[in-house]
């Protein structure tokens, strides 16, 4: 058992044991190192003026990892090399800064350090071709208000194209060794048993842990949970941090189904569930912004049972399964039986999710889905929409259809979808005619993000668009990148 978490911080190993379980990153560096050159916005991982990169290990290869320090833990930095704004300068500027200076990239200043830093992670990233969409996603966890973005976008342009050669590069191989030693999974518990941060190392040991401490929480990116610390001021006595857990972030495919480990991070998940359809690559480019898909994992998008969480209503279209753990027990449900109620769900006290098992698209199987929200990238959906239909010719033998957004919790729309079986797909108005049977499925409500009538109807409309565009309407555009593979080619 260790009794510290270790990480590594301009060219020196630190171990910390005095910490809060709750105390979060961008206090440890602004209030305990002083080091306040990364700023606090927003404190909700919306603004990223707080972005720092952490350097880690992953499968062999040194990674850099954007994060939002205002919402991640100061325990979820074990094993990683924190770098911070001031160590991008090394007598002279980065490229990276300089180009942000070349390009008139900052005005008031006070977004710069987190924009130069997701910078300096696509500078390092493996994308040579730089392109603009590839600068936007980088930054869209961020956001400046008063310089305007072309001229950062412009910025990134002119550093990241090319090979990276900078001080971090040429040390790479010497800190692949030095994190190489953080890389054992041995359990952390940090603090008293009515007071702790710990990470256990092993799945049997979480289940242990957790039927220990049923009240600690749970936590897996903290994107969530982050945020009952900073912006619900929640003091958490007892936490337990997932990312340690060997094997949990595990993404498998066995051709026929995708087993995603809870702990596999969106950013991670996004090829493998892209590979099941374009739509799904989509849906990921839109999670949030880069940092914080850095961090969220897919059980953690699950098991917070939010009524707008972007991945849920599409694996329940598709006919995922979950697997729970409570001590040495492991059950599968349909995922869709998790969600009970508003933030209620399928869950006994000690159980935790395992992972969520994906089938892939059978022959004669069609599936889109759509978010519509206000922003483009970094916000939560109004309304969500998945559709599975199963053709047999042009008739709809089978349809699976789920909403986020229309009801308390993500949910099937199954008297549409028993509406809709038997119909043909070219025949407009009957599909029309069953989409009234949305109302039967949802009441949904008015809130800041939309108002119920839009709801219902753009939830119409959305059935009605997957349906003309499994039917392969001709000359009926209903995308604004034009084809689907060119939406999922521009991520
Ligand atoms: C700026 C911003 C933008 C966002 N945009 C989106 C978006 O576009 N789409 C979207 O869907 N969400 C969005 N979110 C919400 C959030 O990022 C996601 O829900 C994310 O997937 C949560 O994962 P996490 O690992 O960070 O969860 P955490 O915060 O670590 O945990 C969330 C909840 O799940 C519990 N939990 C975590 N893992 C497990 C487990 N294995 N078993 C049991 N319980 C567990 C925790 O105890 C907690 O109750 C956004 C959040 C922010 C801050
Ligand atoms: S301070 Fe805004 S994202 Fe962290
Ligand atoms: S330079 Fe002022 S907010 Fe971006």
């Amino acid at each position: 058992m260790r009794k510290e978490i270790r990480f590594y911080r301009r060219g020196r190993r630190i171990a910390k044991s005095d910490f809060a379980p709750d105390a979060t990153l961008l206090d440890y560096l602004r209030l305990e190192e002083r080091a306040t050159g990364t700023k606090e916005g927003c404190a909700e991982g919306d603004c990223g003026a707080c972005t720092v990169v952490l350097r880690r290990l992953r499968e062999g290869r040194v990674t850099y990892e954007p994060v939002n320090s205002c919402i991640m833990l100061l325990g979820q930095a074990d094993g990683a090399e924190i770098i911070t704004v001031e160590d991008l300068a090394d007598g002279e500027l980065h490229p990276v800064q300089q180009a942000m200076v070349e390009h008139h990239g900052s005005q008031c200043g006070f977004c710069t350090p987190g924009f130069v830093m997701a910078l300096f992670a696509l500078y390092h990233s493996e994308a040579r071709n730089m392109d603009r969409p590839r600068v936007v996603k980088a930054i869209s966890g961020n956001l400046c208000r008063c310089t305007g973005y072309r001229p950062i976008v412009q910025a990134g342009l002119d550093a990241c194209s090319g090979k990276p050669n900078d001080r971090f590069t040429q040390n790479e191989k010497e800190t692949a060794k030095l994190l190489s030693v953080f890389e054992e999974h041995d359990n952390i518990f940090v603090g008293e048993q009515d007071r702790f941060f710990a990470a256990p190392g092993s799945v049997d040991a979480l289940a242990k842990l957790y039927a220990e401490h049923p009240d600690a929480i749970l936590v897996s990116g903290a994107t969530d949970v982050g945020l009952w610390i900073t912006k619900e001021l929640h003091e958490l006595p007892k936490v337990i941090w997932l990312g340690r857990v060997a094997g949990l972030d595990r993404i498998e495919d066995s051709g026929r189904e995708l087993r995603i480990g809870a702990t596999a991070r969106v950013e991670d998940a996004a090829p493998a569930l892209a590979s099941i359809d374009p739509d799904l690559g989509e849906l990921i480019r839109r999670f949030a912004g880069w940092q914080v898909r850095n961090a969220a994992t897919i059980g953690g998008n699950i098991a917070n049972g939010s009524p707008i969480g972007d991945t849920p209503p599409a694996l329940i279209a598709l006919g995922a399964q979950l697997e729970l753990q409570q001590g040495d027990k492991v059950r599968s449900i349909p995922l869709e039986d998790f969600f009970l109620d508003y933030k209620k769900q399928d869950r006994a006290p000690g159980e935790f999710v395992r992972a969520v098992s994906v089938p892939k698209l059978r022959d004669g199987e069609h599936f889109r889905c759509f978010k519509l929200s206000k922003r483009y990238e970094q916000d939560i959906s109004a309304v969500m929409g998945a559709i599975k239909l199963r053709l047999d010719g042009r008739q709809i033998a089978d349809a699976r259809i789920a909403f986020g957004g229309m009801a308390a919790t993500p949910k099937r729309a199954k008297a549409t979808e028993a509406r809709l079986k038997g119909l043909s797909v070219v025949d407009e108005n009957a599909a029309a005619a069953a989409l009234a049977a949305l109302s039967e499925d949802f009441t949904p409500l008015t809130d800041m993000r939309a108002s119920a009538e839009y709801r219902m109807e753009a939830a119409r409309a959305l059935v009605a668009k997957a349906i003309m565009e499994i039917a392969d309407t001709p000359g009926v555009a209903t995308r604004v990148f034009g084809a689907r593979s060119d939406a999922h080619a521009a991520a």
